[in-house]
């Protein structure tokens, strides 16, 4: 059984390398390397495999998995700059990929091991990121 939870987060950050020439972080992440940043308001589906507890009829009290997303991605990430503001990324570029790594990293280690964990993640309408674990 499967159970979903669903949030939003806003950010802005810069994709480039420090230790790359400006003419190859350009070459390389175009806009996605403006100096002066910008942002995504991205969406995060957070879901949890698992059997249905016989004594509560759940899976996962919600509650809790949203107690745990906020705590631990939301007050995070939202509206700060991904790179300036989050030690995650100091030596990390952030990107979508590493974005839901690092969130699922997180989370992973506060759910409970009988849990599968699969993170989706939408940069834009348009592109989106999924992470299950290796
Ligand atoms: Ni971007």
């Amino acid at each position: 059984m499967k159970v979903c939870r669903r949030v939003n987060f806003n950010a802005a950050h810069r994709l480039y390398r420090k230790d790359w020439s400006d003419e190859k972080n350009d070459a390389i992440f175009g806009k996605c390397n403006n100096p002066n940043f910008h942002g995504h308001n991205y969406v995060m589906e957070v879901w949890i495999e698992g059997d249905i507890d016989p004594e509560t009829g759940y899976v996962i009290d919600l509650k809790i998995l949203k107690d745990i997303i906020k705590e631990e991605i939301v007050e995070r990430f939202d509206h700060k700059n991904l790179n300036l503001d989050c030690s995650e990324f100091e030596n990390l570029i952030p990107t979508a990929e590493n974005i839901i790594l690092v969130s699922w990293n997180l989370l992973r280690s506060r759910l409970d091991e009988k849990f599968k964990l699969k993170l989706k993640l939408w940069e834009t309408e348009n592109n989106i990121f999924e992470y299950e674990g290796l």
